[in-house]
């Protein structure tokens, strides 16, 4: 895979593929510009060294046609306000406008495209879409690494027909630190998943049984767990049709040697908002009529040992209803203890990006990834869509 050091950009046209998929307020105002603020120092090469730049992304699921509401003109602002030089929105993605607009540009100008998902032909990575992607481009740089996972027309469909191609700085950066955690982790290495749904981690859960030597699970998650030991849960989240999955993997951990461990104790409450008042439960049953809505206060002090034992953390995933205060105490108290902690630490996912947020200590983790189910599938399988087709 070539970096972007490694290519003449003197008056190319530079189809940069970013992933400014960021949160908007009710009012249309991106509301966290993490994402854009990361893909600063790629633009910022780019253009000292002389390219013409088309800046691409998506925004939301706006499944294949305009959505008003989804436009990349928020975005295009934000980036332009901290870029500190105009950019140009187009008024579409392709086309005879933005063909126009991308014949006309000159070193140093900056076209960003609309949401790429306004045209069906991006999700389905049609050849057609991607030709026209490609029209006019000279070389393709993918810094979208929270994107890399789909493979979308932007993201591999175009590539082939462009005549170079590159990854930028931040998607260097992200593959270089979670490569760190795959290939050669520091031990011991303590992974901390939590979230709603085990559905969604099966495939990390299951590489992590190779590479971890503790796991620690919370959120909703921890009880499909619960439920597949045969445990009473109340009316906590379980997901019925992983149970089977669930057990094997709790068998694999035992057979394996992992420390897999689930919450010792348990938040719940009868309903998940401001107004309710948590009880803690130390034992199962977990009563009919509660939801388990954060670990209690004896997980937090076990999961913190084991975190302060750690040469290496990685971190997807909330440990409970964080949102709200009365259950945020456990998600706050994890984040605390991995940012105290002095083993090399990746967090990734936008819930616990949040949360590390609200704890205020970003600063004090050594790798924030852009990528939610990027980095998980990249810690997963070793490498995602975009990068091959980088390679
Ligand atoms: C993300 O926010 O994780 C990426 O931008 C991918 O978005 P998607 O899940 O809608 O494909």
């Amino acid at each position: 895979m070539k970096l972007i050091r490694e290519i003449n950009f003197e008056n190319k046209k530079v189809f940069l593929r970013v992933d400014f998929n960021v949160p908007l307020d009710e009012m249309g105002v991106v509301k966290d510009d993490t994402r854009i603020r990361a893909a600063l120092p790629t633009v910022r090469y780019l253009l000292d060294a002389g390219a013409m730049l088309i800046v691409a992304s998506h925004l939301g699921r706006p499944k294949g046609k305009y959505d008003p509401k989804l436009s990349l003109k928020p975005v295009a602002q934000r980036f332009q306000e901290l870029l500190g030089q105009p950019v140009t929105l187009a008024p579409d993605v392709i086309g005879p406008e933005v063909e126009r607009l991308k014949s006309q540009l000159k070193p140093g100008d900056i076209i960003v495209l609309e949401n790429l998902r306004f045209h069906p032909g991006e999700t389905a990575n049609d050849e057609a879409f991607s030709r026209e992607l490609a029209s006019q481009i000279d070389v393709y740089v993918n810094d979208a690494f929270g994107a890399s996972h789909r493979s979308h027309a932007s993201v591999t469909g175009m590539v082939r027909f462009v005549p170079e191609k590159a990854a930028g700085f931040l998607m260097e950066k992200e593959i270089t630190y979670l490569r760190k955690a795959i290939e050669d982790p520091e031990k011991p290495y303590v992974a901390i998943l939590g979230g709603a749904k085990v559905s969604d981690k099966i495939p990390i859960i299951e590489s992590l049984l190779d590479k971890a030597d503790v796991i620690l699970i919370g959120g909703a998650m921890a009880y499909t767990f619960f439920k597949a030991m045969g445990m009473e849960v109340g009316r906590s989240l379980v997901e019925m049709d992983q149970l089977e999955k669930a057990q094997t993997i709790l068998k694999k951990a035992q057979a394996k040697g992992i420390g897999f461990h689930l919450p010792v104790d348990h938040v719940v409450t009868p309903s998940l908002t401001s107004e309710s008042i948590p009880t803690i439960v130390e034992s199962f049953p977990i009563p009919l009529e509660m939801i388990a809505a954060d670990i209690g206060p004896k997980t937090i002090t076990m999961f913190t040992s084991l975190i302060n034992q750690a040469k290496t953390i990685f971190w997807n995933g909330p440990l409970g209803v964080f949102e709200i205060e009365a259950f945020s105490q456990g998600t706050m108290a994890i984040a605390k203890a991995i940012a105290a902690s002095s083993a090399i630490s990746i967090v990734g996912g936008g819930d616990s990006i949040s949360a590390l947020k609200k704890a205020g200590v970003t600063s004090q983790i050594t790798h924030v990834s852009t990528g939610g189910g990027a980095s998980l599938e990249f810690i997963a399988y070793g490498t995602l869509p975009g990068i091959e087709a980088l390679e």
